[in-house]
This record gives structure tokens, sequence and C-alpha cells, in this order.
């Protein structure tokens, strides 16, 4: 498929920039594509009950199967294989391993994850494992979730058992995937599990969130695991939708509440304290911020669009000059360089940085066995120029893992979303690769062969 390279190939610049020292991945998480929601003793998470409740998902539709990965893992991981990735970035249910996140272990649900990293393992692929993307037992919701001060410390013991039995086979382990979300969405928005709109709590939320990243790091490294341990957050830049003072300091504000609450209590020990911000954790208690900011292995970013701020009514919309995705988000590569040569700039000694999200949904179709999926290339193009820029101005970051390797279960979106570079029919569980799984393994060997090619 070379003719798919010609004219969408990256820079002979950007070449040379990501040839070395770059990890080449692919993400997922576990209740986006495992299904398998009751076998093997796994128990329920507040997703479980969130999807199963009337109203809450596109079409009612819940993970129950999902890509049913859980029982076709070899020939997803296959599938990797074939892209030649050097990656994986994939997600640990809490509740397949400890169904009711306090007590009891299910060795079932560990022997999964351990078959998965050994075939991984087994095919040169580097396992990335995230401990919580968003899934917390129903069994600890029912005892207050992360409103409550104790599902951290249950958080820290689970992330210890997980980091003994696999730590010494993983790549990377993550504590938490973008607090923000499971704090707003889920607890102000009411648009995520477990579906609360209450500002004041998701402030509260966003601080045992931090709270059971610290303590996790701190039980994880007295356990003795020798995985480089870090976080994953959401990131933006901010752009001011005119040069008004209004528009301006909305967009300070927004920063201020996606960005710099989560990096400014781990790398400086304090909550930004801007006017604009209006909810304050009422639940911080002396020490907490030593236990937050243990040092980090690394940095995981997630990015997919920036923040448009505008104040007029009805708002300013944005240019969307490159156009938007299937989301409606607006599709701006510039905005990833921006982000990452900013936080390089404001926090001084940052870990390295991995771009452990990155990708659209697009309204792909499957025909004649092929998904010609051009505007996926185009975004991850551009993407890899901006981190390309990033990495050239100095911030150090050391690889990039799309999101998706698969079509899959997209939260409340259910099915209507398809982000992956690889196609699921959901009747069948048919995989087929779409042109930008092409691309993507065309654009990998290439790399790897040296900037000079392509
Ligand atoms: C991120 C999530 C991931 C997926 C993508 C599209 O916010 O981490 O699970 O939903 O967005």
């Amino acid at each position: 498929m070379s003719n798919l390279n010609d004219p969408i190939a990256l820079t002979p610049q950007t070449r040379a920039t990501l040839s070395r020292d770059f990890a080449w991945g692919v993400a997922t998480s576990a209740y986006q594509i495992e299904g398998a929601a009751a076998a093997d003793g796994r128990g329920p998470s507040i997703w479980d009950t969130f999807s199963h409740a009337p109203g809450k998902t596109v079409r009612g539709e819940t993970g129950d199967v999902a890509c049913d990965h859980y029982h076709r893992m070899p020939e997803d991981v296959a599938l990797m294989a074939d892209l030649g990735v050097d990656a994986y970035r994939f997600s640990i249910s809490w509740s397949r391993v400890q169904p009711l996140g306090h007590g009891a272990w299910n060795e079932a649900g560990l022997a999964f994850y351990d078959r998965l990293v050994d075939t991984l393992l087994a095919r040169g692929i580097r396992p990335s494992a995230t401990l919580y993307h968003w899934d917390l037992p129903q069994g600890l919701q029912d005892l207050g979730g992360w409103a409550s001060r104790d599902t951290a410390l249950r958080f820290a013991d689970y992330s210890a058992h997980v980091a003994r039995r696999l730590g010494d086979r993983l790549a990377t382990i993550s504590t938490h995937n973008e607090p923000w979300c499971t704090a707003k969405l889920g607890h102000a928005w009411g648009k995520f599990a477990p579906g609360f709109r209450d500002e004041a709590l998701a402030a509260d939320v966003s601080h045992h969130l931090l709270l059971s990243h610290g303590l996790a790091l701190q039980a994880m490294r007295a356990a003795g695991t020798r995985a480089p341990l870090g976080i994953v957050l959401n990131h933006s830049s901010a752009s001011a939708a005119t040069d008004s003072a209004a528009d301006q300091a909305r967009a300070a504000t927004e920063y201020a509440s996606f960005v710099r609450w989560y990096m400014e209590p781990i790398f400086e020990g304090a909550y930004p304290q801007d006017e604009g911000i209006e909810h304050h954790p009422r639940n911080v208690q002396p020490g907490d911020f030593a236990i937050i900011g243990q040092p980090l292995d690394f940095l995981g970013i997630n990015y997919y669009t920036r923040i448009w701020a505008s104040t007029a009514q009805p708002p300013v919309p944005a240019p969307c000059a490159l156009g938007v995705t299937d989301m409606g988000w607006e599709i701006y590569p510039e905005g990833l360089t921006e982000l990452l040569t900013g936080i390089h700039q404001r926090y001084a000694g940052l870990p390295p940085i991995y771009l452990m999200e990155n990708g659209m949904a697009n309204a792909d179709v499957l025909v004649d066995g092929r998904v010609a999926d051009a505007p996926r290339i185009d975004y991850m193009r551009r993407h890899l120029e901006a981190i390309a820029r990033a990495r050239e101005a100095g911030v150090d970051i050391r690889g990039f893992f799309y999101w998706s390797l698969l079509d899959n279960y997209e939260w409340d979106s259910g099915y209507d979303k398809r982000f992956g570079l690889v196609h699921v029919d959901y009747a069948t569980q048919r995989r087929t690769l779409k042109d930008s799984a092409l691309w993507y393994r065309e654009t990998i060997a290439n790399l790897r062969g040296g900037a000079g090619h392509g």
C-alpha cells in the first residue's frame, strides 16, 4: 500500500526528529473493549450500573460484550504485532481482579492480565498498564465511591497487589486515566458514571483522586515495583475567541481548571487559586500534598482538541479551519505543540512525557473489505508533526499511542463513534485493518528503517 504513503508522508524533518528513542503504540481501556462483563467472577463496576440505567447512553448501549476482547485477546495482540507497534496501553478492570474493590481477589481475573502481558512480551510489545480507566467497582461506589477518602486507600491496596503480580513485566504503570473526566463528567455534569451533578462534590472527588494517585505510588514503590510509574492527564491548549479581557480571562480560567488543576498539586504542592475557579476541595488534610507530590517516572498526556473560550452570547464559534471530528471536536494540531511547549516552560523538571492518547472518531464505512479513512490519516500525520515540533523545541516526549487500536464502546456515545485503526463489525466481531492502520504500519516501519527512508 505504498501509494497510501506518498501524498501524506511525514516531512523529512519530522521523520528525523521521531526516528530515535520514540515508542509507537496503540491504546485501549478495559470497559471499552473487554466485554465478558460477568465472566469468571468479575464484579460489576459503576459503568455496568450506569450503562444499564435507562437514558444514560446512546441507544442504551452497554459494554457487556463490547469487542469481546476478553475472549479474543490473542487475536488482538496478533493484530498489534502485524502493525509493528512497540507498545500497548491497556487498562486493568479493578472489579475483574477484586470484584468488590475491597476484600477477596479474583484469581481468574488476575490470570487474564497475566496472559495478556505474557502474550504481548512474546510478540515483542511492551505492556503499559493503567490501573483506573473510570470503572470503579460498584462495591466501592456503594460505600461512597470517590467521595469517600477510604476509596483512595482501597485504590492503593489494589495498585500494590497488581504491581506485585505484574510489575516485573510491565513497561509502565499509570495510576489514573484523565481524573478530570472522573471528577467533572462523572460527578458534576452527570454525563459519565456514577452520574452525579454536583460541582462542589466534583472538587472533593478530584482531591481524592489525586490523593489516591499519591498513595498508590507510595504503595507500589514500597512493594518493590521496578516498572516506571506515572499518571495520565487529559490536557488541552486554551484559546480566547477574541482579545477582550473577558474572553482572555475565561481562557485562563478554563486552562487553570483543566490543566493546572492536576499539574500544580503534583508538581508544585497546591491547587490553582485563580479568581474564576468557584469550587475548591473541602477535604484537604494536612500532609496530603506531600503524598500527591510523589516523584513521577513519566507523565502521560492525552490530547484531542483545544479549549475555545468565548463569553459572548451566543458564543463566537471556533474557527475549525481543519474541520471537526465525528465527536464534533475541532481538529487543532497546533494546540498540541502549544500545550507541550507551554507545560515544558511552566513546570521545571518535568519527567519524560508520553502522548498516551490521540486520535479521531470518523464516520467510517466498510466497503468490500476496505475502510478508506483518509481523514484519520491526515489527523495522525498532523499530530505527529505537532509532536515533532515540540520535541525540536526541547520537550522530552518519548512516545505516541494512537487511540484506539479497535473501534470500541465510546462511553455515553455507545458504539456510534469509531476511533479505531481496526474496524470492528459488532455483529460478527470481525476485525478489518482500516487504511489508517496500513499507513501507521508503514510509517512505523519507515521510521525504524532510518530517517532517510520513506
Ligand atoms: C478519552 C478517554 C478514552 C476515549 C477517548 C475518545 O477521554 O480516555 O477512553 O473515550 O477519550
